[in-house]
């Protein structure tokens, strides 16, 4: 039977009215309103798109939104400048730098830069730190995503085995120690596949779990996955492009063929994508909340 589609738009839908409603009591009872800065270095199609849609999703939700667009020979004093004026800034509760940045500049100094109460993407190395014990006020935006859209498709993770492929600091990482946490939405045994793992099949073999998280098209075939696994695929791929010229996304796993052994399992796109940035939303809310 094919499996039960875990459907993030609908999820992102849901919580979005939920962060509504937030906002409107954080402007009515304490009269602040959440604000976002966003930064883009340079002019790469696809990151133009994600700080659109950042700012889109700011504007639909009444947070205050502010976008500074940066040519990219910028120089990483000014960058840091920029991000000291914001973090300075009492109308913006949350920072976010879109990466990557150009090579000439160091990413994990801009990083460092942020002040760790306006990091909402959870990319600061206190932040992470937090993570890792447990005591975060910030989760990172992919991974606390992916832990709503289990939780509220009532997918219990407690003594699971969960198998992550993919070692990113955006996602693997962070996702791992999030699974092994000891607490709701946690709790589980955990396996952290990359590059270097040898048999990549004999562990995803063995996921009641798998997420996948590496890049490439197809990399989870039907034989790597056991009858009744829970699949959270947050490849994006472009594929091809439609007559018209839009682009066709696919995940990292082979949605047509896994699905019929999965349990659940999230499409691309409307899996994991919408979450990403509701749960940035979410997080602007938090530091907005903390602020007062
Ligand atoms: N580039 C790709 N994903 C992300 C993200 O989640 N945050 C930022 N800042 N840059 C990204």
């Amino acid at each position: 039977m094919p499996a039960k589609l875990i459907k993030g738009t609908e999820i992102s839908k849901q919580i979005r009215e939920e962060i509504t409603r937030e906002i409107e009591e954080l402007k009515s009872k304490h009269g602040v309103t959440p604000g976002l800065a966003t930064i883009l270095v340079g002019d790469d199609p696809g990151s133009k798109v994600y700080v659109g849609q950042k700012e889109k999703a700011c504007n639909n939700l009444g947070i205050y939104s502010e976008r500074t667009d940066v040519p990219a020979d910028t120089s990483e004093a000014d960058l840091l400048d920029l991000v000291k004026k914001f973090n300075d800034d009492p109308k913006i509760h949350g920072i976010l730098v879109q990466l990557p940045l150009p090579k000439h500049i160091d990413a994990s100094r801009v990083i460092y830069a942020i002040e760790p109460d306006k990091d909402v993407d959870c990319f600061h190395p206190v932040n992470v730190g937090k993570l890792m014990i447990g005591t975060g006020r910030f989760l990172p935006c992919t991974p606390h995503g992916i832990l709503e859209l289990l939780k509220r498709s009532d997918i219990t993770t407690e003594g699971k085995h969960v198998v992550v492929v993919g070692r990113s600091n955006i996602v693997g990482k962070p996702i791992a120690n999030l699974m092994l946490q000891p607490s709701p939405g946690g709790n589980a045994t955990v396996t952290l596949c990359h590059t270097g793992t040898k048999d990549l099949a004999t562990y995803t073999r063995m996921a009641d779990i798998l997420i996948v998280a590496v890049g490439h098209p197809k990399t989870i075939t039907a034989e790597m996955v056991k009858e009744g696994v829970v699949v959270i695929d947050v490849g994006v791929n472009r594929t091809g492009k439609t007559p018209e010229g839009k682009a066709i996304l696919s995940g990292d796993v082979d949605f047509d063929a896994v699905q019929e052994k999965a349990a659940a399992i999230t499409p691309v796109p409307g899996g994991v994508g919408p979450m990403t940035i509701t749960m940035l939303m979410k997080n602007t809310v938090e530091a907005a909340k903390a602020s007062i």
